[in-house]
């Protein structure tokens, strides 16, 4: 820009962007395993925790519909601990949650997760989901490691709709990690706060030291894309799908184009929106998604870089992360038969929404200070931290709730609901924008706002979460339990 900042230099972009193996099949077993990957463009490869050897973990790749079944194998190193294998996004019985502390794997252990790709009968609609980590008090910390993959619904064929494909349709998995130099990861939580009580007795968890809440907050120095440091990737000077995903721990970035090419936004995570929306720049939490259309026509010899700048909108909140990110090499144009009708079939959302709000979630601070003694801090929800064994809400099978979100910390934090897509009905009591009319499972709260969203509960019920998918926040009791109740 122009505003008189000085610009962070950009990195030279000198490995390629790998897009990670794609697994198509109705029985997937991965195999979490310990390997060494290329991170950094030169020196050793880096030791991670991966899914089948490869960090991002394979893509998978279904068609909506019955079938899917993923055989996830804990070899990790003894030490490791038990894991748990969450598919993010996704509609699915209690029993294949990757519940935090109920359904962990343990090492030399598997678990078969059936994830039917249906909701209320009807094939899943085209959807970029993720794979991770979901282990209680170690999400932040295995996530770190590299337990973290993508997950594709294939769209069903649309008449009128033809997206990019192919080596056009490129998903995208932005991190960050820290390194020593070594090229090994660092361990942000060697010095993690200490557990001063737990569930017993207490009704929740707090942690007391340096790195207990509100001093969580993992950050790395170096932005990954596909698990590579500033990778470039050469593309045609044609139309490309990108499918943008935060899977950092706690960052947010606030994506743009070099060169201040829009970027078409045709949906989210969770299915395409109504319409595509021009955006000049896209901000994605932790979790969240984004799916696009970049137009690359007319650029043949060009150099464009995908960074993140400071978010407008911040409030007192955490503001998006200033850094490049990788880079688009344009080559000649090529024929492209995508088409992109300025209406898209985006799946229902759930209608009439009830008047009244069923639930309340309030996101806060305990910190310590009126404790009985105990000293401890901890984030929490409703002014509890997380109890695995308290049902902090029920909701009834077949019905329709309005929920709402408040923020009472002055932090921000990234609200992520389980079981469900949700319907975004009021951002601070207003319409939501034009990006957030589509389906949703995690939302931005700032300090001070209010959300409203609104679900219909299908298909299963027993225990799902909603917590902050800030890591941290989520394994420093940010977390909650709901109940699917008949
Ligand atoms: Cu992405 Cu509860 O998780
Ligand atoms: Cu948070």
């Amino acid at each position: 820009g122009t505003g008189g900042g000085v610009e962070p230099e950009r990195p030279t972009f000198d490995q390629p962007l790998v897009v990670p193996p794609t697994e198509r099949g109705a029985d997937i077993r991965l195999v979490m395993k310990r390997a060494r990957v290329r991170s950094l463009p030169e020196g050793p490869r880096t030791s991670m925790w991966t899914f089948d050897g490869t960090y991002p973990g394979p893509t998978i790749r279904r068609r909506g519909g019955p079938g899917t079944h993923v055989t996830i194998v804990n070899h990790l190193p003894k030490g490791a601990g038990a894991t748990s294998t969450h598919l993010h996004g996704d509609h699915h019985a209690a029993k294949d949650d990757g519940q935090p502390t109920t359904q962990l794997v343990r090492h030399g252990e598997s678990r078969t997760y059936d994830y039917p790709l249906t909701v209320d009968g009807k094939a899943t609609p085209g959807s970029f989901f993720w794979y991770h980590d979901h282990r209680m008090d170690r999400t932040a910390r295995n996530n770190w490691r590299g337990l973290q993959g993508m997950f594709i619904v294939t769209d069903p064929p649309m008449a009128g709709l033809r997206l990019p494909t192919g080596s056009r349709d490129v998903p995208l998995m932005i991190s960050e990690r820290s390194f020593t130099a070594g090229n090994q990861l660092t361990d942000p939580f060697a010095a993690g706060p200490e557990m001063v009580h737990g569930s017993d007795g207490h009704g929740s968890m707090t942690w007391t030291g340096d790195h207990a809440p509100p001093n969580d907050a993992t950050v790395g120095d170096t932005v990954l894309v596909n698990g590579r440091a500033a990778p470039y990737l050469g593309v045609s000077a044609t139309r490309y799908r990108l499918r943008l995903l935060n899977s950092s721990p706690f960052s947010s970035y606030n994506l743009t184009l070099s060169d201040g090419r829009p970027i078409l936004q045709i949906g989210t995570g969770s299915g395409l929106l109504p319409r595509a929306v021009v955006r000049s720049s896209v901000l994605l939490g932790p979790a969240q998604r984004a799916d696009v259309i970049v137009d690359f026509s007319g650029s043949t010899g060009r150099r464009i870089v995908l960074e993140s700048v400071p978010a407008a909108i911040g409030t007192t909140g955490a503001d998006a992360r200033q850094t490049a990110v990788m880079e688009f090499r344009v080559g000649a144009a090529a024929s492209d038969p995508s088409r992109l009708p300025s209406r898209l079939p985006s799946p229902a959302l759930v209608s009439p929404v009830p008047k009244q709000v069923s639930k309340t979630w309030t996101f806060g601070l305990h910190d310590g200070t009126h404790s009985s003694g105990h000293g401890g801090s901890a984030w929490t929800i409703d002014g509890k931290s997380f109890d695995p064994d308290r049902v902090d809400h029920r909701a009834r099978l077949g019905t329709v709730e309005r929920w709402r979100f408040r923020n009472t910390s002055d932090v921000t934090h990234y609200v992520h609901i389980h079981a469900e897509q949700w319907r975004t009905v009021l951002r601070d009591g207003r319409t939501p924008p034009p990006w957030e009319q589509g389906l949703e499972d995690t939302w931005r709260l700032e300090p001070g706002e209010v959300v409203e969203v609104a679900a219909r509960f299908t298909d299963y019920t027993g225990p799902f979460m909603i917590h902050c998918h800030m890591l941290d926040h989520e394994d420093h009791g940010m977390m909650a339990r709901f109940d699917v109740v008949r």
